[in-house]
Parts: C-alpha cells; sequence; structure tokens
C-alpha cells in the first residue's frame, strides 16, 4: 500500500448544513496525522478544472458554525463519462493527491466509487445531504438542521392557518425521500403527512379533514415531500379543493431555505466525528466505503451498497405521525 501523505477534500451535489464542519475536522485530523490536504473546489467540476487549493488547519477557523460549503459545491454530469474521470485522475496525480474524501450523496458517492475502481485511487466517503436518504448511516450530515429549520417554519404558518381557519399544504425537500416530511410532520404536530413510501389516497385524506371539520378543527398543515406520488403541494392542493370546494387552502413550498443556515449542534457533531474516521479509515487503508453512524458507533459500507440499497423510512413513526394527529 502506497503511503498517504496528501488528502484531498471536496463536497458534491446538494450542498447542506455540516459540511464546513465536515471538511474542517478532515483537515484538522489529517494534519493531526502529519499529511497535507489539498481542497478541491466545486465538486467533481475542481478535479476536472484543477480547482486546488492548499488547505492548513487555520484555512478552517471559524468554519465549523457555517452553512453551505466554503469549497463550493456543483452537479457535474460530465463525470459520469470515463473521458472526464481519466482527466479528473490526471489532474490528482499532478497535484501528488494519494487519497480522496468525497462529502456528498449517493449520486457523489457513484463518481467517487468509479473514480477509485477504474485508477486504483483510496475515496472514503462521507454523506452530507438533508435528504437523510442513504444506507448505511442513521443520520446524513445536515438533515437536522433542515428538519428545524423546516418545523420553525411550519410552527409559524400553523398561527396564520388558525387565525384563518385555513388548510395548508406544505412541500418539504428530500427529492424522493419523506425523511424530511416525516420527521418534520412529527415535530409540528401536523395533520397528515404525505410521503412517497406510502401511497396517499385523496378521497380519505378529504374524509379526515371533514372528520376533523367536524371535532371543531378548522385549521391544518399537511406536510408534502417534494417526492409524493400524487404530485406536488400545488397539485396535492388542487384536488383537495376540487372535492372541497368550501375549505380555504393555501400552499407553502419550503425550498431551498432548507439548505441553509446554520448548522445545528447535532450536525456539527456528526460532522466531526464522520470528518475524523474518514480520515483515519485512509490512513488504515479502507477505500471504497462510505462511513456512517448506526447506533452511535462508526459503520463502513461499500459504496455500492450505500447508493444502491434502499434506506427504507420508519414505518412505525408514519403509523405514530397518524395516531397523534388524530
Ligand atoms: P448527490 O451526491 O447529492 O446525490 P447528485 O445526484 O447530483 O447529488 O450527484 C452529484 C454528482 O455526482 C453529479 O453531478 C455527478 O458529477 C456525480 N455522479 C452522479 N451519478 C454519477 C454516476 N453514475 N457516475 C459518475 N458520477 C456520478
Ligand atoms: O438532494 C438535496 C436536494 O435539496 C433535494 O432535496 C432536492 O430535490 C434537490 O436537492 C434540489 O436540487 P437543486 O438545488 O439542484 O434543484
Amino acid at each position: 500500500m502506497k503511503k498517504i501523505k496528501t488528502i484531498g477534500v471536496l463536497t458534491s451535489g446538494g450542498d447542506a448544513p455540516g459540511m464546513n464542519a465536515a471538511i474542517r475536522a478532515v483537515v484538522r485530523t489529517a494534519t493531526y496525522h502529519g499529511c497535507d490536504v489539498v481542497g478541491i473546489q466545486c465538486g467533481f467540476t475542481g478535479l476536472l478544472q484543477n480547482l486546488f487549493i492548499p488547505l492548513q488547519n487555520h484555512s478552517v477557523a471559524q468554519k465549523i458554525s457555517l452553512g453551505g460549503t466554503f469549497l463550493k459545491s456543483s452537479r457535474c454530469p460530465e463525470f459520469k463519462t470515463k473521458k472526464a474521470r481519466s482527466t479528473a485522475w490526471q489532474n490528482i496525480q499532478r497535484q501528488r493527491i494519494d487519497a480522496l474524501v468525497v462529502i456528498g450523496g449517493d449520486g457523489s458517492f457513484r463518481g467517487a466509487d468509479l473514480l477509485g475502481k477504474e485508477f486504483g485511487l483510496p475515496v472514503i466517503g462521507i454523506p452530507g445531504t438533508i435528504d437523510n436518504d442513504i444506507f448505511g448511516t442513521d443520520y446524513t450530515i445536515g438533515f437536522d438542521t433542515a428538519v428545524n429549520t423546516a418545523v420553525q417554519a411550519v410552527d409559524k404558518l400553523r398561527d396564520t392557518a388558525d387565525s384563518h381557519n385555513m388548510v395548508f399544504f406544505v412541500e418539504v425537500m428530500g427529492r424522493d425521500a419523506g425523511f424530511i416530511a416525516l420527521n418534520t410532520s412529527i415535530s409540528t404536530g401536523a395533520e397528515a403527512t404525505l410521503i412517497p413510501e406510502v401511497q396517499t389516497d385523496i378521497d380519505k385524506l378529504c374524509e379526515y379533514l371533514e372528520l376533523e371539520r367536524r371535532k371543531n378543527k378548522t385549521s391544518g398543515i399537511i406536510i408534502v415531500a417534494e417526492g409524493e406520488e400524487q404530485g406536488s403541494a400545488t397539485v396535492v392542493a388542487a384536488k383537495v379543493k376540487e372535492k372541497l370546494p368550501n375549505y380555504e387552502t393555501r400552499v407553502t413550498i419550503l425550498g431551498h431555505i432548507q439548505r441553509g443556515g446554520a448548522p445545528t449542534a447535532n450536525d456539527r457533531m456528526l460532522a466531526s466525528i464522520l470528518g475524523h474516521d474518514a480520515v483515519v479509515a485512509l490512513l488504515e487503508g479502507k477505500t471504497g466505503m462510505m462511513v456512517g453512524t448506526v447506533n452511535n458507533q462508526t459503520v463502513f459500507t461499500p459504496f455500492h451498497e450505500a447508493y444502491s440499497r434502499h434506506c427504507k423510512i420508519n414505518k412505525r413513526w408514519v403509523n405514530i405521525a397518524y395516531i397523534l394527529s388524530l
């Protein structure tokens, strides 16, 4: 095994609060173990365009509390081609980068896996996405902050919903997964949760709203995951309005507000531990894996499992959300 002297680090895919804390942990841990660190800007794009910057301990001072990613991120479709990855490999060699830490979601791990397998580059992934949809970890960096942001927003919407007897359809992020929606729903006491993992019956939703109204509940909050199979919150609201024309309905799409802001303490902790453990793993000779946390223990999952296995929603929690809303 070639001795690792220089470690590269990049953030890829959608930014997530806590990515900066993870970069900081990678830099500080690598430095502690006598390695140099090269930051790659703009995700995989930076590998193609030679966007390299040296990082020292002082470069990551006061970054732990900042949202976004100071290395910047990107979606880089070109990286799906072997030609682009060969260019990346040439640039990596020119920079004398011996190993790489990729902070991102499942798409980023696909790219990282190919880079590792095609060129023998040691690579470790850190799950950084607000979606929490990665197999092999209980939580991804950014999820806790995103849920807290959504909860604060829904609490505010509740005031208006109550004051005006309105039903709000609140769309939260989560690409094809309902994790943000479910946690936001339970945490705000929403009346209903629509997620892609559970089939939604609009008639039943309307029956439920009518039942609630007979119980003198004059307002409501319906959380809709953006990947909901019935359609967006706007579409779901229109379907409900068609069946219940007397209802005052409103739609709020929380959007990218959920991706920003200072990371919560939970996200800073997760990012710090995983950033540290990613570097130690590389120095111990591990490669082709994602570092995650399961029951508070660090676990390593081969990339192909992390991006191909389905990350299941907790169906018990779905039931609890329903029971608590009655
Ligand atoms: P995330 O990492 O948050 O899931 P994306 O799905 O957008 O975000 O993936 C981030 C980047 O990872 C893509 O823009 C692309 O550069 C790279 N990537 C995604 N899928 C692949 C793939 N199949 N092969 C190589 N690179 C990929
Ligand atoms: O993966 C994170 C995420 O915020 C998803 O929840 C959302 O579907 C997607 O990224 C939005 O991506 P973009 O900002 O590129 O539109």
